[in-house]
């Protein structure tokens, strides 16, 4: 699959890492040239960098969003893929010191990127986790693969996302539509609250069997 990448950054290398490694054809788009050109030489075969982000987006099929989210919707109106392609969301809205989030009142980020770009389809994932996890090879953790959701209104994009994650080693989940975005970006504001304060995130949920009042 041809993936476009917009950025150049952790998130940028991490996923498009993977992905090239996989067999994919990845592309990167940033606003300084030189810098998608060395990540693009990190990552070596499979792996090209592109004049600028509208050139990432022209080029996937599936587009990953890895810049700022303060800075998502400026670069996604100035460079939107064309109608019909996927739009993936891995940013976080979250406000460093309070880690609150920056969309509070309104549309969640995700909303607010399809609006930016009319007629892709976006999917949000990948936002949950550190960069560093998304670099494991598989991200596997005591056997169990992590599960990713994934929260869009397109079913074969939702898919095609799925497949994505799969090519990393991890477990595709589908999370509902793009309405339930802002509360995996909310999930995630409240989960990095817990791992700042050195709390297991992990350990407040329990397992599937109990979770519904059996036991
Ligand atoms: N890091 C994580 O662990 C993590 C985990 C989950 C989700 N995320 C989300 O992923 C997204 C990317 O994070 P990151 O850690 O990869 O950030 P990063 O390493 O700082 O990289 C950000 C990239 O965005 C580019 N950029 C910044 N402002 C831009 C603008 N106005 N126009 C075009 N490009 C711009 C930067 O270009 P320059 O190099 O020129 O500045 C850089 O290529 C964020 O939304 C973040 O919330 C991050």
């Amino acid at each position: 699959m041809r993936v476009g990448i917009i950025g150049a950054g952790s998130m940028a290398r991490a996923l498009g890492g993977q992905w090239a490694r996989a067999g994919h054809e990845v592309a990167f788009g940033a606003r300084d040239a030189t810098r998608a050109a060395a990540a693009a030489r990190q990552l070596g075969e499979g792996a090209r960098a592109l004049e600028d982000p509208a050139a990432a987006a022209e080029f996937g099929e599936a587009v990953l969003l890895a810049v700022p989210a303060d800075q998502v919707e400026r670069v996604v109106a100035r460079a939107a893929p064309p109608a019909g392609r996927v739009l993936i969301d891995c940013t976080n809205p979250i406000a460093g010191g309070t880690l609150t989030l920056t969309t509070a009142g309104g549309p969640s980020m995700a909303e607010r990127i399809a609006a930016a770009a009319p007629g892709t389809h976006v999917v949000k994932a990948f936002n949950l986790c550190h960069e560093s996890v998304w670099r494991r090879t598989p991200p596997v953790f005591d056997g169990r693969p992590l599960a990713v959701p994934l929260c869009g209104d397109d079913r074969a994009a939702v898919a095609l996302v799925g497949r994505l994650a799969a090519h990393l080693g991890a477990d595709p989940v589908p999370a509902g539509g793009l309405d339930r975005a802002g509360l995996l970006e909310a999930t995630t504001a409240f989960m990095i609250g817990l791992w700042f304060a050195g709390r297991d995130a992990q350990a407040v949920l329990p397992p599937l069997a109990y979770a519904g009042g059996a036991g």
